[in-house]
């Protein structure tokens, strides 16, 4: 047995699979390699599979030669994305945020969920969820007080037809005052602007809050550089994330953004939909304040969005008519 670990890298030469049954011309000019391996591709056995790889390298292939890409082009690519990788940490994904610079998790969330019949848009999760929010309830807080200018958010949450949908489990997270999210501050303790609640037998629901800022996604890393070189910001206008969920229902990931943000209109990572911009109406009535239960009173701003839910039913179905009308 040879020394270190060279047995490991025969191992990974061979995966055992005999050479194929056709004949394929040497690679001897660019146009025989693509073909050569779009004739390999059709080995795959899952037709999902085989379907994707062949778009894949067709489009891959096309860039090279549309873009005539140098070898010092391609290595920068490279070495770029082992970057990207390196980046990542259980805390931290660069590939994800490279998927949302490139407008690649917006448009696969558009396609997966497509506008129905009057239904809540979704808009792009981000990395900033965490699966420990603590429970609230109806009309409490989900920010410690001073974490900014008081917001109360309400609404409804009903079916395409109208019909309430109670007990829905509503999941939400925002920036404080600073722009940040609680887990981007070392000495977090405890979940803070965010909470999980229920909406009630009416599907209603309402919380207190405090008005998101906005806040610019992660510049420190490759990321950051590819938005450099392209000459664009990394900021995104403030939001107020919020997911639903409810049996039967397909699971709702959605944001609301306040309308007169710088950032609005340039999201760096595409989440904006006209349907999810709202107004924050500005209630100046110190008694209101305190009947919703901000502790200093004063004055609150008023974020209403009543939200619609399709059937996960509804969901299957338009899914498929999109995929039937991409195939024409
Ligand atoms: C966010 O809204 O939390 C977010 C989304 C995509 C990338 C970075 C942050
Ligand atoms: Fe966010």
């Amino acid at each position: 047995m040879p020394e270190g670990n060279s047995s490991d890298v025969h191992a990974a030469v061979s995966n055992g699979n005999p050479p194929p049954e056709f004949e394929l011309p040497y690679p001897d000019r660019p146009e025989v390699i693509t073909a050569n391996l779009l004739k390999l591709v059709e080995q795959t056995k899952s037709p999902r599979n085989r379907f994707i790889f062949k778009v894949l390298v067709k489009h891959l292939h096309q860039f090279v030669n549309e873009t005539d890409l140098t070898t010092d082009e391609w290595m920068t690519a490279i070495l770029f994305l082992t970057r990207v990788g390196q980046k990542c940490t259980p805390l931290r994904q660069e590939m994800i945020l490279l998927s949302d610079v490139l407008g690649v998790s917006a448009l696969v969330d558009s396609l997966n969920n497509p506008v129905t019949g009057g239904a809540t848009e979704n808009s792009v999760l981000g990395p900033f969820y965490t699966e420990d929010a603590a429970d609230v309830e109806l009309g409490d807080s989900i920010a410690s007080e001073g974490k900014g200018e008081y917001m109360y958010v309400e609404g409804q949450i009903s079916t395409t037809e109208g019909k309430p949908i109670p007990d829905a489990i509503i999941e939400t997270w925002e920036t404080d005052a600073n722009g940040y999210y609680d887990t981007q501050y070392t000495d977090r303790t405890h979940p803070d602007c965010r909470g999980r609640l229920r909406s009630d037998k009416d599907g209603k629901y309402g919380y207190r809050a405090v008005v998101p800022v906005s806040y610019p996604i992660p510049g420190d890393g490759p990321v950051g550089e590819l938005l450099l070189a392209m000459g664009r910001h990394n900021m995104r206008p403030n939001h107020l994330h919020m997911t639903v969920e409810a049996p039967g229902f397909n699971k709702l990931v959605t944001a609301f953004y306040p309308e007169g943000d710088r950032w609005l209109s340039s999201d760096c990572v595409f989440g904006v939909k006209k349907s999810l911009v709202v107004n924050l109406k500005e209630i100046n009535n110190d008694e209101e304040a305190r009947k919703r239960g901000f502790p200093k009173g004063g004055s609150f701003k008023l974020l209403s969005f009543d939200l619609v839910l399709v059937t996960e039913e509804q969901h299957r179905a338009t899914r498929s008519q999109v995929d039937e009308e991409l195939k024409q």
